[in-house]
Order: C-alpha cells, then sequence, then structure tokens
C-alpha cells in the first residue's frame, strides 16, 4: 500500500491526467454540474460551489436552490441557470423532495450535494434518497456528511464514482470518533474508511489527505493556513464535481481538484497575504 506527495509531476505522470482542449469542441464536450447547495442563511456557499465549478473548466453548471432562493439569486452569477425546488415557501431544503431534485440529474455529468445545504428533520432519508437516486459521479460535503454520519455503513454501495470531503469534524462525526483522534492518524483513517466503503475520500485541513478505494493515499503539497476561512471547502467541492464532469475518473478528480484548489490558494496569499485572504479569492485565482 502506496502513500504519494500530491506534485504537479505525480498528477501527470502517476495518474496520467490530461488538461488540454481540443479545438474541435464545444460546452457539451466539458460536461454538465448539478451543484445541490446553499439555503436561506447560506446562499453564498452554494454561489462559490457553482462559481467554482465553472471555473474549472466544466461546460455547464445548474444550481438547484430552494425554490424561495431563485429569485433574489437571479442575475449574482449570469453563467449559471437556476434550478427552484419546491419548499413550501421555507428558503430551505426541509420541506424539498428528493425526487423533485432527482428530475434534474438525467442529463447531468456529476453532482455535488452539501454546501451550505444546512440540516434538517428527515435529512438523513432525503439525502439516502440522492444517494441511491444519483447515476452519475457524486460529491458529499458539509452538511451531506453530517446527515450520512448516523448509519451510512448500511447504505448500498454506489455503482458510480463517489467523493466524500469531510473536514477534520466531519470527518470525526463518520467515524463517530473525536477530532483528536482523527488529527493523530489522518492517512491511516482516511485510507481503511475508503477500503471499507468503496469511496474516494477528501480528508480536508493542512496537507490534505486523498485516500482510494483500492488503499492508495496522497498527501498534498499545496495549500495555507490563509485558506481557514468561511466558504473554502465549498470551493472544493464545486471544483471536483466540474473534473468530474469533465471525465476525469474520481482518484484524478480529488486528487487534481485539491491540489488546484491548494495552489490557487497559495497564489491569492502570494499577493493578499493570508489574513486577508477570502475564499472568493481562491476562484478569481484559479487559473487552469
Ligand atoms: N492549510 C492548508 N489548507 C487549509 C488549512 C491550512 N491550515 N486550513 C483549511 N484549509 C483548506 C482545507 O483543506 C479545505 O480545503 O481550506 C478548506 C476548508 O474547508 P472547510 O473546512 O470545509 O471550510 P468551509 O468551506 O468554510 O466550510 C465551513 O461548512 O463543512 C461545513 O461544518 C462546516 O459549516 C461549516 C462550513
Ligand atoms: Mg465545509
Amino acid at each position: 500500500i502506496k502513500t504519494f506527495l500530491l506534485t504537479d509531476r505525480l498528477l501527470r505522470e502517476r495518474l496520467g491526467i490530461e488538461r488540454i482542449r481540443l479545438v474541435n469542441t464545444h460546452k457539451g464536450t466539458y460536461g454538465h454540474v448539478l451543484a445541490v447547495a446553499g439555503s436561506r442563511q447560506m446562499s453564498g456557499a452554494g454561489l462559490l460551489c457553482a462559481k467554482a465549478a465553472l471555473r474549472t473548466g466544466c461546460g455547464l453548471v445548474t444550481w438547484a436552490v430552494p425554490d424561495q432562493l431563485a429569485g433574489p439569486l437571479i442575475g449574482h452569477v449570469p453563467e449559471v441557470m437556476l434550478a427552484g425546488i419546491a419548499d413550501g415557501g421555507r428558503g430551505d431544503w426541509s420541506a424539498t423532495s428528493p425526487q423533485d431534485i432527482l428530475s434534474w440529474v438525467a442529463d447531468k455529468d456529476a453532482v455535488a450535494v452539501g454546501p451550505g445545504i444546512g440540516r434538517f428533520l428527515q435529512g438523513e432519508k432525503w439525502l439516502s434518497a440522492l444517494w441511491n437516486g444519483i447515476p452519475c459521479p457524486l460529491v458529499l460535503d458539509a452538511d451531506a456528511l453530517n446527515m450520512m454520519a448516523n448509519a451510512f455503513e448500511k447504505w448500498p454501495r454506489r455503482q458510480a464514482a463517489t467523493i466524500l470531503t469531510p473536514h477534520p469534524g466531519e470527518m470525526a462525526r463518520l467515524l463517530k470518533i473525536s477530532v483528536q483522534e482523527v488529527q493523530k492518524d489522518r492517512i491511516g483513517l482516511a485510507r481503511e474508511f475508503s477500503l471499507r466503503y468503496g469511496v474516494t475520500l477528501v480528508l480536508k485541513g493542512a496537507q490534505t489527505v486523498i485516500a482510494t478505494p483500492e488503499g492508495a493515499a496522497f498527501v498534498n503539497t499545496t495549500g495555507n493556513p490563509g485558506m481557514a476561512t468561511g466558504g473554502t471547502g465549498d470551493v472544493l467541492t464545486g471544483m471536483i464535481a466540474s473534473l468530474l464532469a469533465q471525465g476525469h475518473n474520481a482518484v484524478q478528480a480529488a486528487c487534481l481538484g485539491v491540489y488546484l484548489h491548494g495552489r490557487a490558494g497559495d497564489q491569492a496569499a502570494a499577493r493578499l497575504g493570508e489574513s486577508a485572504l477570502i475564499a472568493s479569492d481562491i476562484i478569481d485565482r484559479l487559473s487552469i
């Protein structure tokens, strides 16, 4: 079982990642992301996720939002399409039906669920319906991970690629252990989790670890403490979904996404200083 340092060279040589756009292509070539993200108090998380997906090169992004929010959001990201989901007037996901969300999935190439969705009653059932109903590659983050934590061990394995992106607190909830215990053995726990559940796991934080269902682990070499600021994780989720939509496999998308996210964060910090850095700056520095 191997552990690799995630560098530009490793991405090219070992993971075989190509990042050229051919001349004779169109937006359909680069895939369509559905982002299920944001709610009344955290619409910004969805905005960051959708925008980061676009900046990472997919052809189209549709952002699913509780109906109540769709109006106010019009015009905020002109490039993004909005899918308003019936929400009983609440502006959150608590009264939305997974079937309504799934009706937007058929023509999508990757789906991201979680940034800014908040927690709600029946959230576990809601999420497991998405887990089972989404046929394409899926990234789960933030409160989607918290909603899984209770009993996901019993959920059936998904056929398509599945990437989980917990920060140490979310990982602790998934494993039902403390954050300190997570941080003591980041590589070991990430590897064990991926092997056991057949998912690609991105354990975030300084030196993010990516673990694969085959038992390999990668440790990222980019990024800085300036990135410890609200919304940077939402940016990463959008980036990884975008790479999945463009046809990268789960390991490629997770590794490349984490590497580029950190690199953009390093460039933003070089310009602004670590303390001034905010999540939008990472999107602004993306150059892919
Ligand atoms: N060095 C390098 N990278 C870092 C560092 C650091 N010291 N600190 C944070 N990062 C990176 C992480 O690797 C990750 O990519 O910044 C990102 C932070 O992601 P999150 O922890 O998910 O932060 P955020 O997007 O603000 O999410 C906060 O969402 O996950 C929920 O419970 C969470 O409500 C909270 C919200
Ligand atoms: Mg987060």
